[in-house]
């Protein structure tokens, strides 16, 4: 499916699910996002399965969505990525995250939709969606209000500012913020413990913990991918875009 996601068993239930694509800090193309999308359906389908466990190689998480996928974009509804967040966020069975180092974009709004994250006291967390010209994804204009407060996510999603570990515990992103090179450990360790619950009664209350807000989010999905398919062809779009290839500073002031 992709050279770039690697999925493996780490323990008895436990499917690892990494990102391997450390060279571009693990950025995810559309065949990564697509792999990555049937890697949860085959947990959720797989009977000895019982939990995903999500991480990236090489220190980093991921830098988000690969940026020269948006230059040359073969964009179309749904776009790759918004169909693995719509599969992340209605998995039946538990997903936890390992941080390390980046989580950028969508490796931070993937975040909110799983159910545990363990992230090193120095990861950084950061939303630049504005600073591409682009507009937020991954239901994060429902979901950071609500678990972080409207003034942290216009902190996060306006200015684009930064978190640390503590800083995603503190946002409600993060379950627990442990010394780096510690967050798979950490995670693999919940999954184990997850892995030996009774697997019916767990997936019953990930469903009812989730129920009153799953319309909301999978509607805000929707309504943000509209905008942000019609950030993508932006002027502002591109200059970022362009800018980040040319490694130099955008320049936004000809906008209006
Ligand atoms: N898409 C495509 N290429 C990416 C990438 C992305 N999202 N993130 C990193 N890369 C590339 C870099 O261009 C660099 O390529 P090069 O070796 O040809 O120069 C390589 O991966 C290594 O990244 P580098 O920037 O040198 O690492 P760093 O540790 O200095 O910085 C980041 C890491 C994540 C802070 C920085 O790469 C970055 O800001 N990336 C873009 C993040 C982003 O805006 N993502 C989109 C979110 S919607």
């Amino acid at each position: 499916m992709s050279e770039n996601v690697r999925i493996e068993s780490a323990a008895p239930g436990v499917t690892s699910i990494v990102l391997d694509r450390p060279e571009r800090k693990n950025a995810v193309t559309v065949d990564m996002y697509r792999a990555l999308h049937a890697a949860i359906e085959a947990v959720d389908a797989d009977p000895q399965a019982r939990v995903a466990l999500l991480s990236g190689a090489g220190g980093s998480f991921t830098s988000g969505n690969d940026i020269a996928d948006f230059l040359h974009p073969t964009l179309d509804f749904p776009l790759p990525g918004i169909r693995f967040l719509q599969t992340l966020a209605a998995a039946r069975k538990p997903v936890v995250a390992a941080v390390e180092g980046h989580a950028v974009g969508i490796g931070t709004t993937m975040l909110l939709h799983c159910d545990f994250a363990y992230v090193a006291e120095n990861a950084r967390l950061r939303l630049p969606f504005v600073d591409l010209g682009l507009c937020p994804e991954g239901a994060s204009t429902w979901l950071l209000p609500k678990i972080a407060g409207t003034k942290e996510a216009a902190r996060l999603l306006m200015l684009g500012a930064e978190l640390d570990g503590p800083g995603a515990v503190r946002a409600g992103i993060a379950t627990e913020a442990v010394p780096a090179g510690k967050a798979f450990e950490a995670a693999l360790a919940c999954a184990r413990a997850l892995a030996a619950k009774p697997p019916a009664a767990l997936r019953i209350t990930k469903r009812l913990l989730r129920r009153a807000d799953a319309e909301r989010v999978a509607d805000t999905l929707l309504v943000e991918v509209e905008q942000f398919l019609q950030r993508l062809k932006s002027e502002e779009a591109r200059e970022a875009f362009t800018a980040f290839a040319e490694k130099r500073a955008p320049d936004f002031s000809r906008f209006n």
